[in-house]
């Protein structure tokens, strides 16, 4: 299959509005990452994207919609989702709702829920309005590996596994939405993300928890699997210990490794004369900055070294995706 790759202007728009109708895919820009998406309301063409990904079935999508109205077509809307669709959204949040009968199971994986978002980006509202359909889309990554914020990661990812996809820029955001879980009568955050716990609290006035607080299974079923691991070793630092670092950094290097430590600006300082990469100024620019650093570090490095220790809300969201692309690897 040709991937075709097109600016995302009106006349694009509707091609890949056209390619969704038929049951196809398109991968397409959201203000967090770039998605794959296929019409959300027909299974044979959201198999494709398990496909495309090589996604565990087991699973479950996140719904894209334009408005509240569609919003009301695929989830049941409680008090919470009242509240914070309207006065937090488009963002980049997803709420887990009760599903509705027309929500196909293998979007869902077989789940009595359904994720629903509304996302902050012109091109992804005009692209759901345009096709007149909610979008069921994940990341436009393989399985495992980083999510796209380019369209040119998208295209180094998926070539001629699907036919459009549409470029929109670099995404603002950088990492993926925060999915709150609103079936159970505490509000639930399953993924960090840019909308922050406290952000959520204050909105809705009462408590919420993050996963992991709670025993129990895992609600979010994607939280068990290897994520936005690049094809180098990557090694994480959450102390900044400066002498761990340059040890290590060292160490590498006399094994033969090609090695270069991530860090903020802040701690550039400490490891002066080794390759470095740049996270930014802080936690915000450091999620804009992620994935794109970590696809740049496995073309030209075979180690990673990252430290991160910047404890903020999200802070704790750019943790959490350096916890699972790291697989362990601690130092
Ligand atoms: O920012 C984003 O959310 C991006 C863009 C493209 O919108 N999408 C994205 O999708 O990150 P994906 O498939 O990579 O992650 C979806 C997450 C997974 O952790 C999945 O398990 C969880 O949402 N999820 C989906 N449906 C669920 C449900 N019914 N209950 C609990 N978790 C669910
Ligand atoms: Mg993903």
């Amino acid at each position: 299959m040709i991937t075709k790759l097109l600016s995302a202007d009106a006349e694009s728009l509707k091609i890949a509005a056209e390619i969704l109708k038929k049951g196809g895919l398109v991968a397409f820009p959201t203000e967090t990452v770039y998605g794959l998406g296929a019409n959300a309301l027909n299974g044979s063409a959201v198999e494709k994207i398990f496909q495309a990904k090589g996604r565990p079935q087991d699973n479950p999508l996140i719904v894209h919609v334009c408005n509240r109205e569609m919003f009301e077509t695929v989830a049941h809307i409680n008090n919470f989702a009242h509240v914070l669709i309207s006065r937090l959204m488009p963002s980049s949040l997803t709420l887990v709702l009760k599903k509705k009968q027309i929500v196909p199971d293998v979007v869902t994986a077989k789940l009595d829920t359904v994720a629903v978002r509304m996302p902050n980006n012109t091109h992804a509202i005009e692209l759901i309005k345009c096709a007149g359909l909610p979008i069921a889309a994940p990341s436009a990554n393989s399985s495992t590996r980083p999510s796209p914020t380019t369209a040119a990661a998208v295209l180094a990812d998926m070539e001629g596994k699907i036919p459009l996809i549409l470029d929109g820029g670099k995404c603002e955001v950088g990492i993926e939405s925060t999915v709150l879980d609103l079936t159970t009568d505490t509000p639930t955050i399953l993924r960090q993300g840019i909308v922050t716990k406290s952000e959520l609290e204050s909105v809705l006035g009462v408590k919420v928890l993050t996963a992991g607080e709670t025993a129990g299974t895992v609600k979010s079923p994607g939280m068990k699997y290897r994520h936005y691991a690049p094809n180098c070793a990557v090694l994480l630092n959450t102390d900044g210990c400066v002498e761990t670092v340059n040890g290590e950094f060292l160490r590498q290097k006399e094994a033969g490794k090609r090695v270069c430590i991530m860090c903020c600006d802040e701690q550039m300082r400490n490891h002066s004369n080794k390759e470095t990469l740049s996270l930014g100024v802080n936690a915000t620019q450091a999620a804009e900055r992620l994935y794109g650093n970590l696809l740049l570090a496995e073309r030209n490095y075979d180690c990673l070294i990252v430290v991160w220790t910047d404890k903020t809300e999200i802070g704790m969201s750019v943790l959490n995706r350096l916890s699972k692309a790291c697989g362990g690897n601690l130092i």
